[in-house]
């Protein structure tokens, strides 16, 4: 009787690990053809201060008009964020972590409560995100934060990651750098459950303690920020060794700010944001990166409000993706059309 339970069992897969069958993910990231590609050679397209979203014209700080569900599902798979400290303000008393916009040059000449975007605490930014990734399991998702005031990632960052339950979707790579060409298949990110990768600007280059947090610049490099110039010229701007700039992978930050009155104030106005986060300017500008990556797609877009312009239209592009049939772009040139018209009878 034992022995036959014996069988039965490891006929079911108990116990035997070879048993059973591996379970394969058949669509990654919405699409078939992305399985078998290394993340280091996928395009995503990536949310600029994800977390400073207001439908507020006048909030000054905004980065973005849509909250974060609502990048997730226009495609968005960079989450980029700024934190600091609560307790490091004035008149806050709190030492949870902060995302907030601070655009520079403008602390002294706009009220800090206009200046700063309040962002809510990590803790919950992160639950958000993890509500998606658990809804969708087939998705490889990115972080990129910025550390300015070099938070402890032991005794804050890795705290929230474990409470929002992101920790355990966070992959670990065996080796730190890891170059462009040596990172899994987004299948087998997904296959494995760790198909969270975390970037952090500043820190974790000296203090690996987390080991899914990884420093950013040693493994991707970036553009130049704050631009201004709606042309986009490259040039890789921020980068740490040992690897070579082409063993890196790279994001380009496509977002164009004006500067207000030629005041030194920099904002990111959404009026541009139909042109610059269009197929034809973003193509541009990775083509003038393509020469410092031996000829490589950028892997991060990184826009200002994801939900103008044709931002994932032009990530399937660089990916080499299907571009939709005439009749989807007919329907969507419609409604483009209808929503113009509408923005334009409210204004
Ligand atoms: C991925 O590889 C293809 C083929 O070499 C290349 O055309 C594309 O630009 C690469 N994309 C990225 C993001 O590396
Ligand atoms: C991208 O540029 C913006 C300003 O244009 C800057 O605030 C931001 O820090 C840059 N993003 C990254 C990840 O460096």
């Amino acid at each position: 009787m034992a022995a036959l339970l014996i069988i039965a069992f490891s006929l079911l897969g108990y116990g035997s690990g070879a048993m059973v069958p591996a379970k394969r993910a058949t669509v990654c990231n919405g699409h078939a053809e992305l399985c078998d590609r290394n993340y280091g050679n996928v395009t995503f397209m990536g949310a600029h201060d994800s977390f400073a979203f207001s439908e507020d014209p006048f909030a000054l700080a905004r980065d973005q008009e849509v909250d974060i569900p609502t990048q997730l599902g226009l495609g968005v798979r960079l989450l980029q964020a700024q934190s600091h400290m609560y307790a490091t303000y004035p008149s806050r008393w709190s030492s949870f972590i902060y995302f907030r916009v601070n655009p520079g040059t403008t602390v002294n000449c706009i009220s800090a409560t206009r200046d700063l975007f309040d962002g809510g605490t990590v803790l919950d930014y992160l639950e958000t995100v993890h509500t998606f990734l658990n809804d969708n399991p087939n998705e490889v998702l990115t972080f990129i934060f910025t550390n300015p005031e070099g938070v402890s990632l032991p005794d804050v960052w890795a705290p929230a990651f474990e409470q929002s339950g992101i920790a355990d979707l966070a992959y670990v790579p065996p080796t730190v750098p890891m170059k462009q060409s040596d990172w899994p298949t987004l299948g087998e990110l997904i296959d494995s459950g760790k198909r969270v990768v975390v970037f952090l600007d500043a820190g974790a280059d000296t203090d690996r303690s987390v080991p899914y947090i990884l420093p950013e610049f040693e493994m991707v490099w970036e553009t130049p920020f704050s631009v201004t110039d709606d042309t986009f010229p490259c040039s890789v701007d921020r980068i740490s060794g040992p690897l070579s700039t082409e063993d890196h992978m790279y994001m380009i930050n496509h977002s164009l700010n004006i500067n207000v009155f030629d005041t030194g104030i920099i904002i990111s106005d959404p009026e541009d944001a139909p042109t610059t986060n269009g197929v034809t300017s973003i193509i541009a500008n990775a083509n003038g990166c393509a020469p410092f990556a031996a000829g490589r797609a950028p892997n991060f877009v990184l826009l200002d409000f994801v939900n103008l312009g044709k931002g994932l239209q032009a990530v399937n592009q660089l990916n080499g993706l299907s571009t939709p049939t005439r009749l989807t772009s007919a329907v969507t040139s419609i409604l483009q059309a209808i929503s113009t018209a509408a923005d334009e009878v409210s204004l």
